[in-house]
């Protein structure tokens, strides 16, 4: 392609960027990268630099970039039939043979998959579906849904109510009133430091407890969670977490939404994050890992029991009234296909365990011991390192001195690595794709060393 020199101009004066400083951005003031290549866990701009993308884009693109098998499926796909639509019971080759992969991989109990764009649309599609479950089952008041303080489920309007980050909310008129926030499973910022994990895990499920008794559970219809919080820190559960939860919600007949939109298809080394954890979901939503990004593609994976439900409805209702244009898209399905399919051809589950656990180990050898580390964490292919102004005291930075802003900057100012600074908190996050070598991975945290020691001193 020809050099563009106006290029930075046209971007400024016209494209609305996410999670952007919109006046900084159009000033000239902040960020401007050109993305034009990409080959295994690594990017290109088009100044020419390479960098090692230690988070795997957002964290979707799993099996690493530029696999010819996938871009191949999805020239065939465009070449054969672009679009057809999935209302009234059409489908294509490729929405069938995928609905059938996601099945196999998914828990027993699951019975059917929905089909969407995007992490956001999905859990849209689940709140509509829970509203309808309870309908049909004869309990209008039982509405409510249940997320945590720092979940991230998306930025629409439900959905961004769902997700329990600030940015988010303010000056959007949200949270929705449907939804409520319960304590996030954030060990290392427990409130009283002599609680023990399990301690902290009675604490959540006591706080949980007591919003069901106060709100009533005959109004509370679902509880949404990530296995691992993923934009709000990066955070494992602590041991127990999800068995007790899990717990409290079958007593007060509460369905669980496991959002799998990072966890889905092998982030933590097993298919699911259900897996992991032991967790029986009765919606499971899918985005990011289901096509590794190559075509935008999420899903909601729908229990029997749920299903037996929704059934019962439309033979009382009618069709259900639910779908987009691009449900299920035949592009989007096919690179889904040729994903799911180099994810076991590659082992990359497999690989995501091994050097994820490798990763975890040495970031905590090399950093562990600095004064002003005051969590890494991690499991899988995640790992996060979270900074203190003073260890001993677990005093936060303000967040107005954005040190993990200036650390990712100048890991990728030093040494071309690209981790993300969470939005909330002092947190490198690190997410690379699957494909990640243990070399790949001495680098990430040689360079991540270098950065903060820079930085921190
Ligand atoms: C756990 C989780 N759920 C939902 C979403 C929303 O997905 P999308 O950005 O595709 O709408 C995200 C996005 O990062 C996510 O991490």
């Amino acid at each position: 392609m020809l050099h563009n020199d106006k290029l930075e101009q046209w971007d400024r004066e016209n494209f609305f960027h996410p999670s952007t400083h919109l006046a900084e951005f159009a000033r000239g003031n902040a960020p401007q990268r050109v993305i034009t290549g990409g080959s295994g866990c690594h990017i290109e701009d088009r100044d020419g630099n390479r960098m090692l993308d230690a988070f795997a884009g957002l964290y979707c693109v799993n099996v690493g970039y530029g696999r010819a098998e996938i871009a191949e499926a999805i020239a065939e796909q465009a070449k054969e039939l672009a679009y057809y639509h999935s209302y009234v019971g059409h489908g294509t080759e490729a929405s069938i043979t995928l609905a059938k992969m996601v099945l196999d991989r998914a828990p027993d109990t699951m019975s059917k998959v929905y089909f969407g764009l995007s992490g956001s649309d999905a859990n849209e599609t689940n709140i509509k579906l829970i509203w309808y479950y309870n309908n049909i089952l004869g309990r209008p008041q039982k509405k409510k849904i249940i997320s945590r303080w720092r979940g991230y489920h998306g930025s629409g309007l439900m959905t961004g109510s769902l997700t329990g980050l600030e940015l988010f909310h303010k000056k959007f008129d949200l949270p929705l009133a449907q939804v409520i926030h319960t304590q996030a499973p954030y060990y290392f910022r427990r409130t009283d430091m002599d609680q023990g994990e399990g301690d902290f895990v009675a604490h959540c499920v006591a706080e949980l407890e007591a919003m069901i008794a106060r709100e009533g559970a005959d109004t509370i219809a679902a509880f949404i969670g990530e296995p691992v919080l993923g934009t709000g820190g990066l955070v494992p559960p602590p041991e127990g977490y999800w068995p007790a939860i899990q717990a409290v919600l079958e007593r007060h007949d509460i369905l669980l939404v496991a959002d799998e939109v990072v966890t889905g298809f092998g982030r933590l080394g097993t298919m699911f994050g259900s897996d992991h954890y032991g967790m029986r979901p009765d919606l499971i939503t899918i985005a990011k890992g289901l096509t590794s990004a190559y075509a935008p593609l999420s899903g909601s994976i729908v229990s029997e029991k749920m299903w037996a439900v929704l059934e019962q409805g439309t033979d009382e209702n009618g069709p259900i009234g639910h779908g987009w244009t691009y449900s299920a898209h035949p592009i989007g399905a096919a690179a889904g296909v040729a994903n799911l399919a180099l994810i076991d051809k590659l082992g990359l589950i497999d690989n995501a365990a091994d050097v994820g656990a490798y990763l975890n180990t040495q970031m905590r050898a090399a950093l562990g011991d600095h004064p002003h580390v005051g969590d890494i964490r991690g499991t899988g292919m995640m790992c996060a390192v979270e900074f203190v102004a003073d260890k001993d005291s677990r005093q936060f930075y303000d967040a107005n001195d954005k040190i993990g802003p200036q650390i990712a900057a100048k890991l990728l100012e030093q040494s071309s690595v690209i981790a993300r600074a969470m939005p909330q908190g002092d947190i490198l996050g690190f997410a690379p794709p699957f494909c990640l070598t243990h070399a790949e991975a001495d680098e990430v945290v040689a360079a991540t060393h270098r950065a903060v020691s820079t930085v921190l001193g």
